[in-house]
């Protein structure tokens, strides 16, 4: 399985934070965002991952982690490969995705949006993953900021809206998700949406449509630095667990 990190995006949200500085490179506690997703990638046995940003952060990008040589490989003991995709436009995850194709080929592949931070351990779950298509869900306080899926007998998930202004649940959809090689096929029949993006939201929906998308409950902590509040909680949180982590 390959990994695919997504780290475009207008991060409009963090502004002015994010006017001449990519959102993924912004400190969070002691490095910087991206770094927290080649790790959680790179501990969950994932040794080649093609990173996909914007045409004004590539430079920074390799820059900061080059061909991969800070992050060593559990399979093979040495450095892990990062190769780069450039998303001219923020015109949706699921373009983002798309821009990977070639490199993913047949291959299962994990999408990791680079501005979440998840605490719990992906490996038992990528080395399950065998065809359609895994999310992990998670319950919010703030439905409306994501994509929010309606569930069914045995946690079976029916449906999923993106930011709904009235959410049917709290259960939102975080932002890893194990994709079949299928998933390039179902890009292909994408409208934007009326914000103007490819959006993931529409992926999973036609995997849900075949039977085929499988949802897992995070245990642990999870965090979209999307927002000042999120990204300072989050720092905190790391802080504090490294600083446990010290004591033990
Ligand atoms: O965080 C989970 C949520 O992420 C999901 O619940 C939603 O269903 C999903 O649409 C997404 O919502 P966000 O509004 O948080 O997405 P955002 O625009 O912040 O982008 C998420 C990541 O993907 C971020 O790291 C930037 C990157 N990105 C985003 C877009 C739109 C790209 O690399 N390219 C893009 O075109």
């Amino acid at each position: 399985m390959k990994g695919i990190i997504l780290a475009g995006g207008g991060g409009t949200r963090l502004r002015p934070l994010t006017v001449s500085t990519n959102k993924h490179l912004l400190a969070l506690y002691d490095k910087p965002v991206i770094y927290y997703a080649v790790k959680k990638l790179v501990d969950a046995g994932i040794d080649r991952i093609m990173i996909v940003t914007s045409p004004e952060a590539i430079e920074s990008m390799v820059k900061l982690l080059g061909s991969g040589a800070d992050f060593m490989s559990k399979r093979t003991g040495k450095q892990i490969q990062i190769v780069y995709g450039i998303q001219n436009q923020p015109n949706g995850i699921a373009y983002g995705l798309w821009i990977a194709k070639d490199y993913i080929g047949n291959d299962n592949c994990v999408l990791y949006l680079g501005d979440n931070i998840f605490e719990d351990d992906l490996t038992p779950h990528i080395k399950k993953f065998k065809s359609g298509a895994t999310v992990f869900l998670k319950e919010v306080a703030d439905p409306e900021r994501f994509g929010i899926a309606t569930l069914g007998q045995n946690s079976k998930i029916l449906d999923i809206d993106e930011k709904p202004t009235k959410p049917k649940t709290n259960y939102a959809v975080t932002g890893v998700y194990m994709y079949d090689s299928t998933v390039f096929k179902k890009c292909l029949s994408l409208k934007a949406s009326e914000r103007g993006e490819y959006e993931i939201t529409d992926i999973n929906k036609q995997y849900i449509k075949d039977g085929k998308l499988h949802g897992i409950f995070l245990k642990k902590e999870w965090f979209d630095i999307g927002t000042f509040d999120s990204l300072l909680e989050t720092a905190n949180f790391i802080r504090n667990k490294n600083n446990d982590n010290k004591k033990k």
